[in-house]
């Protein structure tokens, strides 16, 4: 068992670190306050190929392997989990199964302009009454013929006002329950599609999460990812991919959080010596520094088994849950260590705190990895 990454994956994480520190962080405050989009940073993600890192290049893409997207979400999470949500969503949700399951017409078109970064992607599953159950899928896709008319709502959709390619997961034969379920790609601009209000969020503000209403929205039949009723295996594949991303994600916050507390306990005095000489602060930073290598070693671990094609679907909901509480904790420790000035913006970790949330809710609870686990774990 090697630990070390290879000189290539060093490149990469080196070139994400960069892009983070010089990119992103500057104003990373302001747009997180001002629920800003990072428009100009995701542009250049774009140009810089993070936004199709593992797309095959003669779709555009940087033909990168897995680890190397786990790599640079950590980094570029460790500046701006805003910034790093979008990466996750074009990256996982949407290039991957439109490149796994599309057709080569449906690539060109769309997958192309995505995993270039020209244009962003968005990935829509959940609804008002359809979360965590992803399998009660009210919005509907009815077969026309040549084409399927679209009607209901999605909530919660990442990259909702920005994106122009929305995968929409919805229901065509309530009959078959989840085997009547279609994935079918909408424009921005189709008549009858509605992007709903921007929500004001607790956490990853410069993100926009929105609703979207689609009435009678006609969509091509040659728009439909796979064979007919695909749809719910291809969002539960997907998420099981989407997942590797937002352990990473987690695993970018909590080590962010950590170098600052590291940093400040370092420099802070009280009684008269540095914070971090008193045990009850070092043995928090030795608590920190542990549970963040656990992250990253399942998170490259589940990253190494998609690589090498094995079944990922317990080790991304391993990655994802512990990577997830883990960040929710060592924020809060985080914060802990800095005190007073741990509790205003201008040192970030009230930020990171705030950020962290998300990450045990979106793309599946922590209650839903649990699920997926140990359904894998009573398989074996
Ligand atoms: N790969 C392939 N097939 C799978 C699968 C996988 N990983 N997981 C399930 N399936 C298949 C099952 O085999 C089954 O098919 P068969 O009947 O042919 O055997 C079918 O799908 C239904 O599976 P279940 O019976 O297990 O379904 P369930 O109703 O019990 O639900 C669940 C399972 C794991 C709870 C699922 O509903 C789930 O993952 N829910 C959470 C949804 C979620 O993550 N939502 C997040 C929204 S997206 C988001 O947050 C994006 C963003 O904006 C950042």
């Amino acid at each position: 068992m090697n630990f070390n990454l290879s000189e290539e994956h060093l490149m990469i994480q080196e070139a994400a670190r960069d892009f983070a520190n010089n990119e992103l962080l500057e104003g990373v405050i302001e747009r997180d306050e001002n629920q800003k989009f990072p428009t100009e940073q995701v542009k250049k993600m774009g140009e810089l190929g993070f936004l199709g890192m593992m797309v095959d290049p003669k779709y555009g893409g940087g033909g990168m392997d897995t680890i190397s997207y786990v790599l640079a979400m950590e980094e570029i999470s460790k500046i701006d989990a805003s910034a790093s949500v979008v990466m996750s969503v074009n990256n996982s949700l949407v290039c991957w199964g439109l490149e796994k399951y599309g057709t080569e017409a449906q690539k060109e078109k769309y997958l192309v302009p995505l995993a270039t970064g020209e244009v962003i992607g968005a990935f829509c599953l959940s609804e008002p009454e359809a979360g965590s159950d992803a399998t009660s899928q009210k919005t509907t896709a009815i077969d026309k013929g040549d084409y399927y008319l679209l009607n209901g709502t999605k909530n919660w959709i990442t990259n909702g006002g920005n994106a122009s390619i929305y995968l929409v997961i919805a229901q065509t034969d309530i009959e078959k329950g989840h085997k009547g379920i279609n994935v079918l790609i909408v424009e921005k601009g189709t008549d009858g599609f509605i992007v709903g209000p921007k929500e004001n969020k607790l956490g990853i503000r410069g993100s926009d999460t929105h609703s979207l209403m689609f009435t009678d929205v006609k969509v091509p039949k040659e728009n439909r990812i796979g064979e007919d009723g695909f749809g719910f295996k291809f969002a539960m594949k997907t998420l099981a991919g989407g997942r590797i991303g937002i352990a990473a994600q987690a695993l970018g916050i909590a080590s962010g959080a950590y170098e600052l507390a590291l940093k400040y306990s370092k420099e802070r005095k009280s009684f008269g010596k540095p914070i971090c000489e008193h045990q009850a602060i070092a043995f928090k930073l030795a608590d920190m520094a542990t549970e963040i290598d656990a992250a990253r070693l399942l998170c490259l671990k589940a990253a190494a088994d998609k690589d090498e094609n094995k079944n990922y679907d317990q080790s991304s909901a391993m990655a994802k849950l512990y990577a997830a509480e883990m960040a929710m904790r060592t924020t809060t420790e985080a914060v802990q260590i800095h005190g007073g000035y741990g509790f205003v913006k201008e040192y970030h970790v009230e930020r990171m705190m705030r950020d962290a949330k998300i990450t045990q809710i979106y793309e599946g609870t922590s209650e839903i990895q649990k699920i997926v686990i140990s359904r894998n774990v009573l398989r074996d």
